[in-house]
């Protein structure tokens, strides 16, 4: 299992292909730098991983998906299969991103059937999780965590020794600038884990990591990491460029 904390860099559709590219190259040059102390997994567009996948191919960084189809073929035009994203090389997939549960209408049921793909793809999958502002000011923020988290893995049985990463990213801290106070997110963490224990038996445990995400930079990640209930974090705006990359993993990989 990874012991080093994940940075999950997401990149969304911030980078088109040619600056996708160049921001890989500075990647690969100095990969030493940005993977001796943490797990570092860039999750580039469709479009990208093939190119990412090559020129990383001999290093420490891995490659993630942002999204999959929720079948894994058929008559279904524009979409992407797991197994084609597999055959490329990524290792990680991100899952229920709020961006696709609000803007392509992702539902829990579809989260929980592409959670079911990717585990038997033998990949990893970054399950995002996370309450509303209005949710959070009215008590919900709990009973929605709790239900995305149980619906995502409602389909499928942890296989041992395959990791399963949840990502709580509270929707009014992504790309506001504004993150959740790090004991907040702790305790968050603390529900999900909780649930996990009620879910599984005791040895599956270990292939379970929580992450945070939502706002997060190189002033403020050391505070959410604990290593312990936090074991990384998932970015966006501060990963997509090379020096707010760059400054991110240094801090983190210094604690
Ligand atoms: P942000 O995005 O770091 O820009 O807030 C996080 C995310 O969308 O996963």
């Amino acid at each position: 299992m990874n012991e080093q904390p994940y940075i999950i860099a997401n990149w969304k559709l911030g980078l088109d292909y040619k600056q996708s590219q160049a921001l890989i190259n500075e990647v690969k040059e100095n990969h030493v730098v940005l993977s001796t102390a943490t797990q570092l997994v860039l999750c580039p567009s469709f479009t990208s991983i093939e190119y990412a996948v090559t020129q990383c191919s001999d290093t420490a960084i891995e490659i993630g998906a942002q999204n999959i189809y929720r079948e894994p073929k058929g008559s279904f035009t524009g979409e992407v299969s797991v197994t084609a994203i597999q055959q490329l090389g990524c290792r990680y997939v991100i899952l229920g991103h709020s961006d696709r549960r609000k803007h392509f209408h992702e539902s829990d049921d579809d989260v929980a059937h592409k959670t079911k793909l990717v585990i038997e793809q033998e990949l990893i999958p970054i399950i995002c999780v996370g309450e509303t502002y209005e949710e959070r000011q009215s008590q919900q923020a709990e009973l929605v965590v709790r239900r995305e988290v149980k619906e995502a893995l409602s389909l499928v049985k942890p296989i041992d020794n395959r990791p399963i990463i949840i990502a709580y990213e509270p929707i009014w801290a992504i790309g506001t600038g504004q993150a959740i106070n790090p004991d907040q997110a702790k305790l968050m963490g603390m529900v999900i884990h909780q649930m996990l224990i009620d879910m599984y038996p005791e040895e599956m445990l270990h292939n379970f990591s929580v992450i945070y995400g939502g706002s997060i930079d190189a002033s403020n990640v050391v505070s959410f990491v604990d290593g312990r209930v936090i074991k990384g974090v998932l970015v966006g705006g501060a990963s997509q460029n090379f020096q707010d990359l760059r400054s991110l993993v240094l801090a983190l990989g210094k604690q």
